[in-house]
Order: structure tokens, then sequence, then C-alpha cells
């Protein structure tokens, strides 16, 4: 054998016994990563399994005409997401129709919202050439939903302060692009430096006291939960509640529930609900939203999170949808 040929047979030796090497550790984990998994998915299943025991046997309401009590006398965070956790999955209406529209599916269909087409609900049912006005607050870049709106012939609103597009901006699909966020008061720059506004002032600058709002989105996330809680106490000091047809709101719950503070603002959420339910709104349809769990375990669902949520720092989400059924006029502001 020549030097050279050495070499070549002795670069093969090592780079077999290399690889083999390498097989035989990359083997090794992949076993004890397939045992982890596999302990994994039998606790998720079990999960599961109880999940929809207890899903089964939930009693759904049928049809309108409910008359949600008043929260009773507060006893504990336990008690109290028992409470919520039943009025979200109690359907207080059954919308015969409905679309389910717009979501990213990479994302789990993150942003898809329920539309009720029922007549009562959707004037272009009865009126084809209606323009409705939906107005959506908390667009996080995803349009999804608002451009099938728009594409339906509403005229259409989005509004998010966070992000980095320009004010007034239009989309092919005809949405308006505002760079103002909901809040309780009117501000031009807040300590964001974001420009924030109430539901009656925007009605107002935007020209539209006189119109109906056909479909109020809000979908606002924040560290501690999201804004809807203002939103809904705006719409019942001010009675603008008589003017909106439908509603969809993702509702953010912040754990720990033993928080006394964090307690407070899920009581405050079941408690506006309730309000909104005495005066004619009914809910409809409920999501879970466990999508950013479901990317690392394909398994996950909100019991997961119920069960955790009352002692750590969870969150619970639900996309929840409602109809009015006392819409007493347009929007008058
Ligand atoms: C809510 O809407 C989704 C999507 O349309 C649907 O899959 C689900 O069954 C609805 N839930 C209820 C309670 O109507």
């Amino acid at each position: 054998m020549s030097s050279s040929n050495k070499v070549i047979v002795l670069f093969g030796i090592c780079f077999t016994v290399l690889t083999f090497g390498i097989m035989l550790n990359y083997m090794g984990k992949m076993d004890s990563q397939m045992a982890s998994f596999k302990r994994a998915v039998t606790i998720e299943l079990n999960n599961y399994k109880v999940y929809f025991e207890v899903e089964k046997k939930r009693k759904l309401a049928e049809l309108p005409h409910v008359d949600i009590p008043l929260p009773k006398e507060v006893v504990g965070p336990e008690e109290e997401l028992e409470r919520m956790w039943n009025y979200v999955y109690t359907m207080q209406y059954k919308c015969t129709t409905s679309k389910y529209l717009g979501g990213r599916p990479k994302e789990f269909m993150d942003g898809a919202y329920d539309l009720c087409v029922e007549p009562q609900f959707w004037e272009r049912a009865q009126n084809p050439g209606y323009t409705c006005l939906m107005y959506s607050f908390g667009v996080g870049y995803d349009f999804s939903f608002d451009d099938e709106m728009a594409r339906l012939g509403c005229e259409v609103h989005s509004f998010d302060p966070s992000m980095h597009y320009e004010d007034g901006m239009v989309r092919k699909s005809g949405v308006i692009f505002h760079k103002i966020g909901i809040s309780t008061v009117d501000i031009e720059k807040d300590s964001n430096g974001w420009k924030m506004r109430t539901l009656k002032t925007l009605l107002k600058e935007l020209g539209h006291s006189g119109k109906y709002l056909d479909y109020l989105k809000v979908d606002t996330d924040a560290p501690e939960g999201g804004f809807e809680d203002a939103i809904m106490q705006e719409l019942l000091d001010t009675g603008l509640h008589q003017c909106v047809r439908q509603y969809a709101m993702e509702i953010h719950i912040a754990g720990p529930l033993n928080m006394p503070k964090k307690l407070e603002r899920m009581r405050k959420i079941h408690k506006q609900m309730t309000d909104l339910n005495s005066h004619g709104w009914r809910l409809y349809n409920t999501t879970d939203n466990v999508r950013s769990m479901l990317k690392h375990n394909p398994n996950a669902n909100q019991l997961m999170n119920k069960k955790t949520i009352v002692k750590d720092q969870r969150m619970i989400f639900w996309e929840t949808a409602f109809v009015n059924l006392e819409v007493k006029g347009p929007c008058s502001v």
C-alpha cells in the first residue's frame, strides 16, 4: 500500500468509527427522549379523558331568556374560578347560522371569530346593500378576521397602538388601520407614547354617531390580562351596549388567582358579563385558546390551566362571542 492509500484507509476507519459513535450516542438520547415523551403523552391523555368527562356532563342551556344570577358572596379563588368556568361554558343562545372567519392556520387558527348571520343580528341578511360597521381593538399584525369582515361588506376600523404601521393606512380589503388604543380616558401620548381613546370619543371622531356597531371585537393583550374589562365597563356606563349588535372578546384571566388584585379582575369581568346579560346580551360561543401551549404540547387543554392558575402565574384565554337581543337604536354620542 502506498502511503497516500494508507492515509485514505485510516481516514475511512476514523470516519466509520466516528459515525457509528455518533449514531449510538444519538440512539441512546432518542431512547430516553422517547421514554419521557411517552410518559408525557400518557399524562396528557389522562388529563384529556378527565376533561372530556367533565365536558360531557356539562349542561348547555338551549335557548335565550336566561336569567344569570348576579355573583354571590365572594368565597375564594377556587369557587370564583368555578363560577367563571361555568359561565363561559354555558351557552345562553343558539345561533343557528354562524360563520367562523379569519384565523392563521400556522397559529392553530388564532385570530378566528364567530359571526352570527341570523337576520336579527346581521342586517345584510335582509338588506344586502347595507354597509355594516365594525370596530376591532387589538390586531397584533393579524388582520385575518378584519379582512374577512371587510370582504363581507363592512366598513372595518382596526385599532392597535402597538403596531409599527402608519395611522390611516388602508388595506387591500378596505380595512382602515388606526394607530390608537382603547382606554378609559383620551390621551395624546401615554407612557408608551401611544394615542389612546375611549369608545365614545372614537365614535364621535370617526363620525359614526347615528350608526350601529354591527360588530365589536376586543382582543387586547397586556401582561396582567387585557383591556376587555375597561371596554365592557364603558359600554355599561355609557349605555353604548344598546347599539352593539355583536360582540367578540378574548377573555384573559391572569393567575395566580390567590393574589387579591388578580382575583378582583376576574370577579369584575364576571360581573360585567352578567350585567350585560341583564341588558339582553347573550353568550353563544366560547372556544378555548390554548394555542400558545399547543406549540409545546399537542395535547394541551384548558383543564391543565384550571388546575394551576390559582397558585401559579398562568393565563387562561377564552374567545367568546355574544349577540345582543335588545338593540335599542344607533349609537348616539
Ligand atoms: C363555537 O364555534 C366553533 C367554530 O365555529 C365551533 O367549532 C364550536 O362548536 C362552537 N361552539 C359552540 C358551543 O357553539
